[in-house]
């Protein structure tokens, strides 16, 4: 899908997501456990309204990112209630370039499933991730069980031209292809959520 297009379909969202972002949902306790040990030079991709923000404890900075314009205003509002430096970049993360090894910490939470090329951002958050670094990932895809995993692809074609993401990637697969150490996966939900705990 064109790249334009896509961020103008998360603009639409983002009330919604402005909405939750202050509210337990089911996925608040998953996001607590990925983030406890973010800490010092944080990077967020793809950060939507900054729901992520009160979660971190350690942070020196935060980095963050995303390409719809109305996700990124909200974020910035989110970021002004935050004790430590927060930047909110409107970026497309495709095209990107930190320096490398540039920060400590590299999230991603919900985002790999909108990427044309998901195993290309986990290379660049390799590279812009200090070596001995964390790389921590909140994300969905096809399930583990057979009957949901046919519908999903099933419903793919037409609901990812609507909703702008795809929920039948297989992310453990595109993991395996990664350079990422991941050191542990826990996954929940009928295995379509994923908490993703890996260094570099
Ligand atoms: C489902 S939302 C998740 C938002 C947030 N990470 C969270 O966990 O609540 C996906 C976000 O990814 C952003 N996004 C998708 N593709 C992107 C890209 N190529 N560059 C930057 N942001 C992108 C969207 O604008 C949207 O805010």
């Amino acid at each position: 899908m064109n790249q334009m297009k896509q961020s103008k379909i998360f603009d639409t969202h983002a009330k919604i997501f402005e909405k939750r972002r202050n509210k337990k949902t089911v996925d608040t306790k998953w996001r607590h456990k990925l983030l406890a040990t973010a800490s010092g030079d944080i990077l967020e991709l793809s950060a939507g309204t900054g729901t992520n923000f009160p979660i971190y404890q350690n942070v020196t900075s935060l980095t963050a990112v995303d390409f719809s314009l109305e996700m990124v205003r909200y974020a910035r509002e989110a970021a002004k209630e935050m004790t430590f430096p927060c930047e909110v970049l409107l970026e497309n993360v495709e095209k990107l370039d930190f320096e490398e090894n540039r920060f400590h910490t590299v999230v991603s939470t919900l985002s790999m499933c909108s990427y044309p090329q998901p195993g290309f951002v986990l290379e660049q958050m390799v590279k812009w991730c200090k070596p001995g670094g964390q790389v921590l990932l909140f994300e969905h895809g096809v399930s583990s069980k057979p009957i949901i995993a046919n519908l999903q692809k099933k419903l793919d074609p037409f609901l990812s031209e609507r909703i702008g993401c795809h929920i039948d990637r297989d992310m453990l697969e595109i993991l395996q292809h990664s350079s990422l150490h991941v050191t542990k996966i826990e996954s929940h939900f009928f295995g379509m959520f994923h908490l993703v705990f890996a260094t570099v």
